[in-house]
């Protein structure tokens, strides 16, 4: 018989990376109250508190809005299946990883994948978007990432959505880092599909994906020829979420769902302008005092998101081996590059860790390693 492993006891860390972020003590305990039933009358009452403050969190009055039982790769599966048909055009902006996988899903939809592609940190232009639907007339989705958290570049989301107001198409926007931590305003700006995700700039545990639907977005669906996949269908969901009495459609994730509550809660409380400039102005001091360092960032600088900074990993120095100490000597997690971008170190400053006082906890712990790199310095 094997041994049997003691409960585990996982570390204390500092959660710098691209996400999770470190959860509110507030979310944390709400974990901890009691399990109801997810059928159960009081637990209805939470979950359409959790669609207000949601809204809230969107700026969102019509439509449909709840959070998705599975992560943000799944708010984007179930944006793209509700939005895609066989043959469908799609335009679609790739500045990085998450535009590449974006990408990869509506390809196999079955979608004519049209794709706009920029360098790694760099934006993709709303004019080059806007020349390739004057190509594709026929295009029925734009898909941009408004925070690309492979590189810190900002979507200049506001102008795209004005800018297709007037067009026959439907704007799909990746707000997975940017939700609870910059400027988005879904109504306003004319989004038709967003999601996100429970762990980054909201603040809860990772296992959520809030969406939001427009009301154009939902004539779209309706209108459909080929059902989505049941799992994900937002009409059904709709009517365990929203609709009273609830009906069910599967078992949902009760603490989690207390733990987005009370993070959404807090979103509100603090209120979205404040949240807001309290991210600004602690990405912006961490940035300003990691060029003061010498070292360089990744993303054009007007288009740099707050919440996540790449740093490129200066020559001759390990950039994993850096992380790894990071981790093991001062319990700080940052992110490295994901598959196919340049060498970087990416970290994020999102939810309660947007902070000076966190960026000034991962500026001394990076000092304290790079010091040690012989490479580094020797350059500075
Ligand atoms: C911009 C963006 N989109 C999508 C995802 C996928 O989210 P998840 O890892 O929660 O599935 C991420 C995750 O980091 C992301 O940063």
């Amino acid at each position: 018989m094997t041994d049997i492993p003691s409960p585990a006891n996982p570390p204390e860390r500092l959660l710098c990376g691209p996400g999770p972020c470190n959860v509110s003590p507030a979310a944390l305990a709400a974990l901890q109250k009691p399990l109801l039933g997810h059928m159960d009358p009081d637990f209805a009452d939470i979950l359409l508190e959790v669609v207000e403050l949601q809204r809230i969190a969107y700026q969102a009055s019509g439509g449909v809005v709840l959070p998705l039982q599975a992560t943000g790769t799944s708010g984007m599966e179930c944006g793209l299946a509700h939005l895609l048909e066989p043959g469908d055009t799609a335009i679609v902006g790739v500045n990085g990883f998450f535009g590449r996988r974006i990408v990869e899903i509506a390809n196999r939809l079955g979608a004519n994948v049209v794709e706009v592609p920029a360098d790694w940190g760099e934006h993709v232009g709303n004019e080059a978007l806007l020349e390739k639907l004057d190509e594709h007339p026929e295009a029925r989705l734009v898909c941009v990432v408004h925070a690309e958290t492979s590189t810190g570049v900002q979507h200049p989301l506001a102008e795209l959505g004005a800018a297709l107001r007037s067009r026959d198409v439907l704007l799909l926007a990746d707000c997975v880092t940017s939700l609870g931590g910059i400027e988005l305003r879904f109504d306003d700006w004319g989004i038709d599909f967003a999601y996100s995700c429970s762990q980054k700039c909201v603040g809860a545990p990772p296992g959520l994906s809030p969406v939001a639907v427009s009301d154009r977005a939902l004539e779209r669906i309706a209108a459909r020829t080929h059902p989505v996949p049941y799992a994900i269908d937002l009409s059904l969901l709709q009517r365990y979420w929203v609709d009273r009495p609830l009906t069910y459609h599967h078992t949902t994730p009760v603490l989690n769902i207390y733990a987005l509550h009370e993070a959404l809660r807090e979103v509100a409380v603090e209120g979205l302008e404040a949240r807001w400039a309290r991210h600004m102005d602690a990405g912006r001091y961490l940035q300003d005092e990691v060029l003061s360092r010498g070292l360089e960032l990744l993303a054009e600088p007007e288009y740099q998101l707050p919440q996540l900074t790449a740093v490129r990993v200066p020559e001759g120095v390990d950039g994993k081996a850096v992380a790894g100490r990071l981790l093991r000597e001062h319990g700080i997690e940052i992110g490295g590059g994901l598959a196919g971008a340049p060498p970087m170190w990416r970290i994020g400053l999102m939810g309660v860790n947007a902070d000076r006082a966190v960026a000034d906890r991962v500026l001394e712990a990076l000092d304290a390693v790079l010091a040690q790199e012989p490479a580094f310095a020797a350059s500075a």
